[in-house]
């Protein structure tokens, strides 16, 4: 019986103290908290928050150190409605693009991608809300002058931001995912 008592008590401070880790943890609470904002209030997202989003994307990883991406910051609201058809006035659009030119073998998307999570993340952990897009990117692609795309660069992904509508609620707003035991095998 005493041995039973110790155990639960042992087990819950063990909880405690992994729960206790996530609930202080800004990045992990963040991660795990986000997920892709489809409403927005028309509230403008700052300058200043624009700045720091774009610090995170340049800080990303990339193979070699290459950071072969430009962050083309749209903020004209045509164009924005161009890019997301439902854009809520208000909303930011960083459009990530890639060399055009890279060899076989450049990871130029990975890279692109990891650029893009990071302001994903950094969005969000701003509390604002931001959606990855890539349905658009091949019309956008298509023209690219309109979108002020560098020479020489592809559009792989744009990153939509704006303040949340606080109607939302953000948990019935998140997708399911699929249970971790199905996706993880462990090799020892
Ligand atoms: C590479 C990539 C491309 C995406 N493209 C689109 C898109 O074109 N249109 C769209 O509405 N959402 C797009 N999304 C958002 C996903 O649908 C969304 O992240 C996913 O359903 C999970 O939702 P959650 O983040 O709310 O949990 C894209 C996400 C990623 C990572």
């Amino acid at each position: 019986m005493k041995t039973t008592t110790s155990l639960l008590i042992l087990s819950l401070l063990l909880c405690f103290s992994v729960y206790g880790q996530n609930a202080t943890n800004e990045v992990i609470n963040t991660i795990l908290n986000g997920y892709s904002v489809r409403a927005y209030s028309s509230e403008p997202v700052s300058d200043q928050d624009i700045e720091l989003i774009i610090d995170c994307g340049v800080k990303a990883p990339s193979a070699r150190n290459t950071q072969d991406w430009k962050f083309t910051v749209i903020k004209n609201q045509d164009l924005v409605g161009q890019i997301v058809h439902n854009a809520t006035p208000g909303n930011v659009v960083i459009i990530i693009s890639g060399p055009e030119s890279a060899e076989r073998g450049m990871s130029v998307n990975f890279d692109c991608a990891l650029a893009t999570e990071n302001m994903f993340i950094a969005a969000q952990s701003l509390g604002l809300g931001a959606r990855i897009y890539t349905g658009p990117i091949g019309d956008v692609n298509a023209k690219k002058p309109d979108f002020q795309i560098p020479e020489g660069y592809r559009a792989v992904a744009a990153l939509r931001i704006g303040h949340l509508d606080k109607t939302v609620d953000a948990v019935s707003a998140a997708s399911s995912r699929k249970a971790k035991a199905g996706l993880v095998n462990v090799v020892e």
